[in-house]
């Protein structure tokens, strides 16, 4: 709520300015019957032309001048509700970007896209409404009211009674509906989920031939919405015949008692017929105010969505420490002191009693089989996840003690799945440094092993990637992403299998070039290849979590079983 009213002070005049124009706008309406009253009993009944003329004038300027105003209502309304949700928008998506591995995992990328597009829609539309109408509905409903009881008390008291029948009616209807809408959310999120994931594995469902099985999935997920969304709609539209009987019994009860007041000279029929348009418009003011309940019921539930993402608590924030950004990594020392892990909903340890020194400048492999825990480990050094107990030093200092951004730059990491985005390799490989040179940009595609097949292509470096690189082999898109990392020149370098697709040759010259002129470089590279692991200073063997052997790669030869047999099995393979 407070994010909301803080946005919503950038649009203070808007904001002060509506319920003026509305008050004008609805003035011109409500004060019309009364003319029109004038009109038959004053013109028509005594046959008098120019009393008809004169008014009617009269009533047409009215008119004209309540038209001015609500075009401008609709104009500046419609330019702060946009301007609001635009910047609620922005807010959001920058509090998305801080979000950690943690809490995405925890909303779900699907759940976030519903809620930064349709759930601010949402709120858009309660903006707009309330600028628009909700002084309207008040306003006119006073008006109306006020021209009644100066014409007729005991009128304006039939008219009171039918009141309370709406309220409680649409009120009942409303509560019913509400935890509806949520579903309906709920239901959009898990749609978008299946979209999101079929076409991001497009190719994959297309290999295996599985269309028609994504085709039912998405029917069900969809059918699932549909329902939920027909259940709910059906609830909302009782509210208007409810609305529409309660209308029509009152017009005859008015017609009624209104008529026998006209035979016994107790009322005009000018002024009966006024009455009749001042409960129309009475009548309209608390449908309009029941509907806008509606949309902001079904709003709150979206508000609700986005505020639980503006409110969770950043679990990878900068520490207060932190904060002072003090501290920094020189050396590329790290220190594993008892650390334990697991992922968040997890109960057992995926890493257990972890302890190690790497010395700056070392370069150590982590092997072990897959799930052993080696991506998990290699995750917690730059911070993407902090560790359940224990604790990590890099030169000596508590990593929750470094800045954020002071670790993000000095510690490159190469995923196990990385992305490229749309653009040109140039500017793909900038990402690690936006002023590099081309010179620059050239000497780390060199050491990537890239250099050689992008001058291969036509336009070199400025060749244009496609969204995630779709048109360049696995093997040369994680060669360009280990130059992206490299651009930083880190201190510290994690390389997470990043080199899986790149041929064994190629590799091998990567490492080369790497320890040739990155020697002051810590490296940390979890690997599958036993040539990758001889060729690092010290390997660490995890297995299930625990750190099985660590040393130099002949010591493990001897003492480590698990080492032995990546080694001979990948003699035989050969
Ligand atoms: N985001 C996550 N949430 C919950 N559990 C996870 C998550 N990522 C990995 N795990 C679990 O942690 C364990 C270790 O996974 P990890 O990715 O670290 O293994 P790995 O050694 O890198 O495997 P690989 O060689 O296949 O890359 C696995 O059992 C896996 O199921
Ligand atoms: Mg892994």
């Amino acid at each position: 709520m407070k994010k909301y009213l803080q946005i919503l002070k950038r649009y203070k005049l808007s904001v002060l300015v509506c319920p003026f124009l509305v008050l004008i706008a609805v003035l011109c309406e409500t004060i019309q019957p009364m003319y029109m009253a004038q009109i038959i009993d004053n013109g028509v009944m005594p046959r008098n032309l120019s009393v008809i003329t004169s008014v009617g004038i009269k009533m047409l300027l009215i008119s004209i001048v309540g038209l001015i105003f609500n075009v401008c209502n609709v104009y500046i309304s419609s330019k702060a509700a946009i301007g609001f949700s635009t910047d609620l928008r922005s807010e959001l998506f920058k509090k998305i970007q801080h979000l950690s591995f943690f809490e995405i995992d925890y909303f779900g990328p699907s759940s976030l896209i519903t809620r930064l597009t349709g759930d601010i829609d949402r709120i858009q539309q309660v903006v707009l409404m309330a600028l628009r109408m909700l002084f309207r509905s008040p306003i006119m409903f006073i008006l109306a009211l006020y021209f009644v009881i100066r014409t007729n008390h005991s009128m304006a008291y039939l008219l009171l009674a039918t009141v309370p029948l709406l309220v409680i009616s649409v009120g009942l209807i409303l509560k019913k509906g509400f935890p509806f809408f949520l579903k309906i959310q709920q239901k959009v999120d898990r749609l978008n989920g299946v979209v999101r994931e079929n076409l991001i594995n497009m190719r994959i469902v297309k290999s295996f031939v599985r269309e028609d099985y994504e085709a039912k999935k998405f029917n069900k997920r969809s059918e699932d919405l549909r329902d939920t969304s027909i259940h709910a709609e059906n609830i909302i539209v009782t509210v208007f015949p409810v609305m529409q009987l309660v209308m029509n019994i009152s017009i005859i009860l008015l017609l009624w008692v209104g008529g026998h007041k006209v035979m016994i000279g107790d009322l005009k029929v000018g002024q009966l017929i006024a009455f009749l348009n001042y409960f129309a418009q009475i009548l309209m003011s608390l449908m309009m105010f029941a509907m806008m309940l509606m949309v902001i019921a079904r709003a709150s539930a979206s508000s609700q969505r986005i505020t639980e993402v503006f409110t969770t608590p950043l679990s990878l924030d900068n520490t207060s420490e932190g904060l002072r950004n003090i501290h920094r990594i020189e050396f590329g020392d790290i220190k594993f002191d008892h650390i334990s892990f697991h992922y968040k909903g997890g109960e057992t340890d995926i890493l257990k009693d972890i302890n190690m020194h790497i010395r700056p400048g070392e370069t150590i492999a982590v092997a072990g089989s897959t799930g052993s825990g080696k991506s998990s480990l290699l995750q917690l050094i730059p911070r993407l996840y902090d560790v359940t107990s224990g604790c990590i030093r890099i030169d000596g200092i508590p990593l929750q003690d470094y800045n954020l951004d002071e670790l993000h730059t000095n510690i490159a990491m190469v995923l196990q799945q990385n992305e490229l985005f749309t653009g040109t390799i140039a500017e793909n490989l900038r990402w690690g440094k936006a002023d590099a040179t081309l010179q620059e940009i050239e000497e780390v595609a060199k050491i990537a092993e890239a250099h050689d097949f992008i001058t291969s292509f036509t336009d070199g470096y400025n060749t244009l990637l496609g969204r995630g690189g779709v048109n360049i082999s696995g093997g040369q898109k994680q060669r360009i992403c280990l130059a992206r990392a490299l651009l930083r020149r880190p201190k510290i370098l994690i390389l997470d299998d990043c080199t899986s697709a790149v041929d064994t040759k190629t590799e091998l010259r990567i490492r080369k070039n790497l320890k040739e002129s990155w020697k002051k470089t810590t490296v940390l590279v979890a690997a599958q290849r036993i040539h990758t692991m001889l060729s690092a200073d010290r390997v660490i063997v995890l297995d299930g979590g625990e750190v099985e052997a660590f040393g130099a790669p002949k010591e493990l030869l001897v003492t480590s079983k698990i080492f032995q047999e990546i080694y001979y099995s990948q003699q035989i393979d050969k």
